[in-house]
Protein backbone atom coordinates (compact mmCIF):
# COMPACT_ATOMS: atom_id res chain seq x y z
CA UNK A 1 0.00 0.00 0.00
CA UNK A 2 1.34 3.62 -0.87
CA UNK A 3 1.70 6.04 2.01
CA UNK A 4 -1.25 8.16 0.72
CA UNK A 5 -3.19 4.44 0.96
CA UNK A 6 -2.81 4.43 4.40
CA UNK A 7 -3.46 7.83 5.06
CA UNK A 8 -0.38 8.05 6.63
CA UNK A 9 0.76 11.05 4.70
CA UNK A 10 1.44 14.72 6.54
CA UNK A 11 -1.64 16.09 7.45
CA UNK A 12 -4.01 13.04 7.72
CA UNK A 13 -3.56 12.72 11.63
CA UNK A 14 -7.02 11.65 13.10
CA UNK A 15 -9.87 13.20 14.47
CA UNK A 16 -10.49 14.02 18.02
CA UNK A 17 -11.98 16.68 19.61
CA UNK A 18 -8.69 18.08 21.15
CA UNK A 19 -7.08 18.37 18.06
CA UNK A 20 -10.14 18.83 15.68
CA UNK A 21 -9.25 22.10 14.02
CA UNK A 22 -5.48 21.15 13.45
CA UNK A 23 -6.69 18.24 11.67
CA UNK A 24 -8.94 20.16 9.21
CA UNK A 25 -6.25 22.88 8.94
CA UNK A 26 -3.42 20.18 8.13
CA UNK A 27 -5.53 18.95 5.04
CA UNK A 28 -5.79 22.35 3.19
CA UNK A 29 -1.89 22.42 3.49
CA UNK A 30 -1.76 21.84 -0.76
CA UNK A 31 -4.38 24.82 -1.33
CA UNK A 32 -2.50 27.18 -3.90
CA UNK A 33 -3.87 30.46 -3.16
CA UNK A 34 -2.12 31.75 -0.12
CA UNK A 35 -5.00 34.16 0.99
CA UNK A 36 -8.02 31.62 0.44
CA UNK A 37 -5.52 29.28 2.86
CA UNK A 38 -5.34 32.18 5.12
CA UNK A 39 -8.93 32.69 5.56
CA UNK A 40 -9.92 29.25 5.35
CA UNK A 41 -7.72 28.19 8.30
CA UNK A 42 -8.65 31.09 10.73
CA UNK A 43 -12.65 30.28 9.46
CA UNK A 44 -11.98 26.71 11.08
CA UNK A 45 -10.28 27.39 13.79
CA UNK A 46 -12.77 29.98 14.82
CA UNK A 47 -15.88 27.88 14.07
CA UNK A 48 -13.98 24.72 16.02
CA UNK A 49 -13.38 26.98 19.10
CA UNK A 50 -17.07 28.29 18.72
CA UNK A 51 -18.72 24.88 18.28
CA UNK A 52 -16.32 23.51 21.69
CA UNK A 53 -17.76 27.02 23.46
CA UNK A 54 -21.31 26.53 22.64
CA UNK A 55 -20.72 22.39 22.79
CA UNK A 56 -24.43 22.58 20.38
CA UNK A 57 -27.03 19.30 21.10
CA UNK A 58 -26.96 17.31 17.47
CA UNK A 59 -30.84 19.07 17.42
CA UNK A 60 -29.49 22.08 17.87
CA UNK A 61 -26.87 22.09 15.52
CA UNK A 62 -29.61 20.65 12.46
CA UNK A 63 -31.21 23.62 13.51
CA UNK A 64 -28.30 26.20 12.60
CA UNK A 65 -28.13 23.90 9.16
CA UNK A 66 -31.90 24.54 8.53
CA UNK A 67 -31.56 28.16 9.25
CA UNK A 68 -28.67 28.45 6.75
CA UNK A 69 -30.83 26.65 4.31
CA UNK A 70 -33.90 28.28 4.86
CA UNK A 71 -31.71 31.68 4.49
CA UNK A 72 -30.41 30.29 0.91
CA UNK A 73 -34.15 29.67 -0.61
CA UNK A 74 -35.30 32.91 0.11
CA UNK A 75 -32.82 35.06 -1.61
CA UNK A 76 -33.53 36.12 -5.14
CA UNK A 77 -32.26 39.19 -7.10
CA UNK A 78 -34.04 41.57 -4.21
CA UNK A 79 -34.03 39.53 -1.49
CA UNK A 80 -30.80 39.19 -0.06
CA UNK A 81 -31.20 37.30 3.15
CA UNK A 82 -27.41 36.74 3.48
CA UNK A 83 -26.52 40.40 3.30
CA UNK A 84 -29.30 40.77 6.03
CA UNK A 85 -28.02 38.34 8.22
CA UNK A 86 -24.35 39.91 7.84
CA UNK A 87 -26.11 43.49 8.72
CA UNK A 88 -27.89 42.26 11.60
CA UNK A 89 -25.11 40.65 13.45
CA UNK A 90 -22.62 43.84 12.46
CA UNK A 91 -20.37 41.58 9.96
CA UNK A 92 -21.30 44.16 7.08
CA UNK A 93 -20.27 47.61 9.55
CA UNK A 94 -17.11 45.97 10.60
CA UNK A 95 -15.87 45.14 6.94
CA UNK A 96 -16.94 48.10 6.30
CA UNK A 97 -14.59 50.09 8.72
CA UNK A 98 -11.78 48.00 8.26
CA UNK A 99 -12.36 49.03 4.77
CA UNK A 100 -12.38 52.95 5.18
CA UNK A 101 -9.94 54.04 7.26
CA UNK A 102 -9.78 57.52 6.69
CA UNK A 103 -8.22 60.77 8.32
CA UNK A 104 -10.99 62.88 10.14
CA UNK A 105 -13.00 65.32 8.29
CA UNK A 106 -13.57 63.10 5.48
CA UNK A 107 -17.40 61.79 5.24
CA UNK A 108 -17.91 58.80 7.10
CA UNK A 109 -19.36 55.62 5.31
CA UNK A 110 -21.88 52.70 6.15
CA UNK A 111 -23.48 50.09 4.94
CA UNK A 112 -24.64 49.69 1.23
CA UNK A 113 -27.47 47.86 2.02
CA UNK A 114 -29.87 44.96 -0.62
CA UNK A 115 -31.64 48.02 -2.12
CA UNK A 116 -29.27 49.74 -4.54
CA UNK A 117 -29.71 49.47 -8.33
CA UNK A 118 -26.79 49.92 -10.77
CA UNK A 119 -28.87 51.83 -13.50
CA UNK A 120 -30.79 55.11 -11.75
CA UNK A 121 -31.87 58.18 -14.15
CA UNK A 122 -29.12 60.65 -14.52
CA UNK A 123 -31.04 64.07 -13.84
CA UNK A 124 -30.21 67.52 -14.14
CA UNK A 125 -29.96 69.52 -10.32
CA UNK A 126 -33.29 70.33 -9.04
CA UNK A 127 -35.20 67.40 -10.32
CA UNK A 128 -37.77 65.92 -8.33
CA UNK A 129 -37.14 62.13 -7.18
CA UNK A 130 -40.28 61.21 -5.92
CA UNK A 131 -42.13 59.76 -8.55
CA UNK A 132 -45.27 58.66 -6.30
CA UNK A 133 -45.93 61.76 -5.20
CA UNK A 134 -46.46 60.26 -1.50
CA UNK A 135 -44.62 62.22 1.30
CA UNK A 136 -43.41 65.24 2.74
CA UNK A 137 -41.34 67.42 0.52
CA UNK A 138 -37.84 67.86 0.84
CA UNK A 139 -34.88 69.98 -0.96
CA UNK A 140 -31.85 68.67 -0.68
CA UNK A 141 -28.60 70.11 -1.48
CA UNK A 142 -24.88 70.46 -0.94
CA UNK A 143 -21.43 70.58 -1.97
CA UNK A 144 -18.99 67.68 -2.67
CA UNK A 145 -15.42 68.88 -1.65
CA UNK A 146 -11.50 68.02 -1.33
CA UNK A 147 -10.21 67.84 2.50
CA UNK A 148 -8.80 71.08 2.09
CA UNK A 149 -12.49 72.56 1.26
CA UNK A 150 -12.34 72.79 -2.91
CA UNK A 151 -15.16 71.94 -4.46
CA UNK A 152 -15.53 68.90 -6.85
CA UNK A 153 -16.76 69.30 -9.95
CA UNK A 154 -18.31 66.54 -11.65
CA UNK A 155 -18.44 64.12 -8.78
CA UNK A 156 -21.29 62.01 -9.30
CA UNK A 157 -24.05 61.14 -6.67
CA UNK A 158 -26.44 58.26 -6.73
CA UNK A 159 -29.25 58.56 -4.45
CA UNK A 160 -32.00 56.30 -3.48
CA UNK A 161 -34.26 55.90 -0.75
CA UNK A 162 -37.53 54.20 0.91
CA UNK A 163 -40.78 56.12 0.06
CA UNK A 164 -43.75 57.21 2.77
CA UNK A 165 -44.58 53.93 3.20
CA UNK A 166 -41.06 52.49 3.62
CA UNK A 167 -40.59 50.20 0.71
CA UNK A 168 -38.09 50.67 -2.00
CA UNK A 169 -39.55 50.75 -5.36
CA UNK A 170 -37.53 47.10 -6.13
CA UNK A 171 -39.78 45.95 -3.36
CA UNK A 172 -42.80 46.86 -4.66
CA UNK A 173 -42.81 46.24 -8.25
CA UNK A 174 -45.74 47.02 -10.39
CA UNK A 175 -47.07 49.25 -7.06
CA UNK A 176 -44.27 52.22 -6.85
CA UNK A 177 -43.76 53.76 -10.25
CA UNK A 178 -39.76 52.20 -11.30
CA UNK A 179 -36.62 54.12 -10.17
CA UNK A 180 -38.85 55.52 -7.87
CA UNK A 181 -36.88 57.67 -5.49
CA UNK A 182 -33.80 57.27 -7.29
CA UNK A 183 -31.76 59.01 -8.84
CA UNK A 184 -27.58 60.48 -10.41
CA UNK A 185 -26.83 64.14 -10.13
CA UNK A 186 -23.74 65.27 -10.93
CA UNK A 187 -22.40 68.39 -9.08
CA UNK A 188 -21.66 71.84 -10.82
CA UNK A 189 -18.26 73.52 -11.33
CA UNK A 190 -18.87 74.86 -7.59
CA UNK A 191 -18.85 71.33 -6.00
CA UNK A 192 -22.44 71.90 -5.74
CA UNK A 193 -25.93 69.38 -6.16
CA UNK A 194 -29.30 70.07 -5.25
CA UNK A 195 -32.65 67.75 -5.82
CA UNK A 196 -36.05 67.84 -4.59
CA UNK A 197 -37.89 64.41 -2.67
CA UNK A 198 -39.32 63.83 0.27
CA UNK A 199 -38.66 63.55 4.15
CA UNK A 200 -37.64 59.63 4.29
CA UNK A 201 -38.86 58.16 7.33
CA UNK A 202 -37.80 54.61 9.47
CA UNK A 203 -38.70 51.29 8.12
CA UNK A 204 -38.41 47.92 9.06
CA UNK A 205 -35.87 45.71 6.68
CA UNK A 206 -37.52 42.69 5.17
CA UNK A 207 -38.62 40.86 8.10
CA UNK A 208 -40.74 37.99 7.16
CA UNK A 209 -37.88 35.39 6.42
CA UNK A 210 -35.25 33.25 8.52
CA UNK A 211 -33.31 36.82 9.70
CA UNK A 212 -36.61 38.41 10.87
CA UNK A 213 -37.22 35.31 12.96
CA UNK A 214 -33.82 35.44 14.14
CA UNK A 215 -34.12 39.13 15.38
CA UNK A 216 -37.50 38.75 17.02
CA UNK A 217 -35.62 35.42 18.94
CA UNK A 218 -32.82 37.46 19.90
CA UNK A 219 -35.40 40.76 21.39
CA UNK A 220 -34.53 42.78 18.72
CA UNK A 221 -37.06 44.72 16.24
CA UNK A 222 -36.38 45.26 12.79
CA UNK A 223 -36.10 49.03 12.10
CA UNK A 224 -33.96 51.52 10.81
CA UNK A 225 -33.55 54.65 11.33
CA UNK A 226 -34.79 57.30 8.63
CA UNK A 227 -32.22 58.04 6.02
CA UNK A 228 -31.17 58.58 2.49
CA UNK A 229 -28.53 56.69 0.85
CA UNK A 230 -25.54 58.07 -1.17
CA UNK A 231 -22.91 56.57 -3.10
CA UNK A 232 -20.62 59.97 -3.87
CA UNK A 233 -17.62 59.43 -6.61
CA UNK A 234 -15.36 61.47 -8.48
CA UNK A 235 -12.20 60.85 -10.79
CA UNK A 236 -9.07 60.60 -8.50
CA UNK A 237 -11.17 60.25 -5.21
CA UNK A 238 -12.56 57.62 -3.19
CA UNK A 239 -16.11 56.58 -3.99
CA UNK A 240 -17.94 56.73 -1.02
CA UNK A 241 -21.18 54.48 0.18
CA UNK A 242 -23.32 56.36 3.03
CA UNK A 243 -26.43 58.06 4.48
CA UNK A 244 -27.29 60.84 6.11
CA UNK A 245 -29.98 60.40 9.04
CA UNK A 246 -32.80 62.59 10.39
CA UNK A 247 -31.18 63.88 13.53
CA UNK A 248 -34.57 63.09 15.55
CA UNK A 249 -35.60 59.56 14.65
CA UNK A 250 -36.67 57.24 17.80
CA UNK A 251 -34.46 54.31 16.19
CA UNK A 252 -30.63 56.07 16.11
CA UNK A 253 -29.54 54.27 18.92
CA UNK A 254 -30.92 50.60 17.74
CA UNK A 255 -30.24 50.63 13.56
CA UNK A 256 -31.58 47.28 13.31
CA UNK A 257 -28.16 47.06 11.07
CA UNK A 258 -25.61 49.28 13.17
CA UNK A 259 -25.17 51.78 10.47
CA UNK A 260 -25.45 55.30 12.08
CA UNK A 261 -22.44 57.49 12.98
CA UNK A 262 -22.88 60.63 15.01
CA UNK A 263 -20.99 62.59 11.89
CA UNK A 264 -24.30 61.31 9.25
CA UNK A 265 -26.83 63.02 11.12
CA UNK A 266 -27.37 65.92 8.91
CA UNK A 267 -28.87 68.93 9.45
CA UNK A 268 -32.64 68.31 8.41
CA UNK A 269 -34.20 72.35 9.34
CA UNK A 270 -37.19 74.18 7.91
CA UNK A 271 -36.88 77.09 5.31
CA UNK A 272 -39.48 79.72 5.85
CA UNK A 273 -39.09 81.50 2.16
CA UNK A 274 -42.59 82.01 -0.24
CA UNK A 275 -40.48 83.02 -3.55
CA UNK A 276 -38.26 79.88 -3.05
CA UNK A 277 -40.95 77.83 -1.81
CA UNK A 278 -43.20 78.58 -4.96
CA UNK A 279 -39.77 78.32 -7.34
CA UNK A 280 -39.71 74.39 -6.66
CA UNK A 281 -43.41 73.56 -6.09
CA UNK A 282 -43.60 73.41 -2.26
CA UNK A 283 -45.87 74.60 -0.02
CA UNK A 284 -44.22 77.07 2.52
CA UNK A 285 -42.86 77.38 4.83
CA UNK A 286 -41.00 73.93 3.59
CA UNK A 287 -38.34 71.21 4.63
CA UNK A 288 -34.64 71.23 3.55
CA UNK A 289 -31.66 69.34 4.63
CA UNK A 290 -27.58 70.40 3.46
CA UNK A 291 -25.26 67.70 3.40
CA UNK A 292 -21.41 68.10 2.35
CA UNK A 293 -19.26 65.31 1.36
CA UNK A 294 -15.80 65.15 1.59
CA UNK A 295 -14.09 62.69 -0.73
CA UNK A 296 -10.49 61.69 0.33
CA UNK A 297 -7.83 60.43 -2.51
CA UNK A 298 -6.44 56.53 -2.17
CA UNK A 299 -3.30 58.07 -1.03
CA UNK A 300 -5.03 59.88 1.61
CA UNK A 301 -6.94 56.46 2.44
CA UNK A 302 -5.40 54.83 6.44
CA UNK A 303 -3.83 51.42 5.51
CA UNK A 304 -3.72 48.71 8.27
C1 LIG B 1 -31.14 49.76 3.66
O1 LIG B 1 -30.88 50.75 4.31
O2 LIG B 1 -31.64 49.90 2.56
C2 LIG B 1 -30.88 48.41 4.26
C3 LIG B 1 -29.67 48.17 4.86
C4 LIG B 1 -29.44 46.92 5.42
C5 LIG B 1 -30.43 45.96 5.38
C6 LIG B 1 -31.66 46.25 4.80
C7 LIG B 1 -31.90 47.49 4.23
FE1 LIG C 1 -32.21 52.12 3.38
Amino acid sequence: MTESATGHEAGSGYFSEENSAAVVIDRIAAATDPRLKQIMASAIQHLHAFVKDVEPTQEEWGKAIAFLTETGQICNEWRQEYILLSDILGVSMLVDAINNRKPSGATETTVLGPFHVADAPRYQHGANICLDGKGEPLLVQGRVTDTEGKPISGALLDVWQANDEGFYDVQQKGVQPEMNLRGIFETDADGRYWFRSVRPKFYPIPDDGPVGKLLRQMGRHPYRPAHIHFIVGAAGFEPITTHIFTPDCPYLHSDAVFGVKEDLLADFHGVDDADRAAELGFGNPYEAVTCDFVLVTPEQKLRG
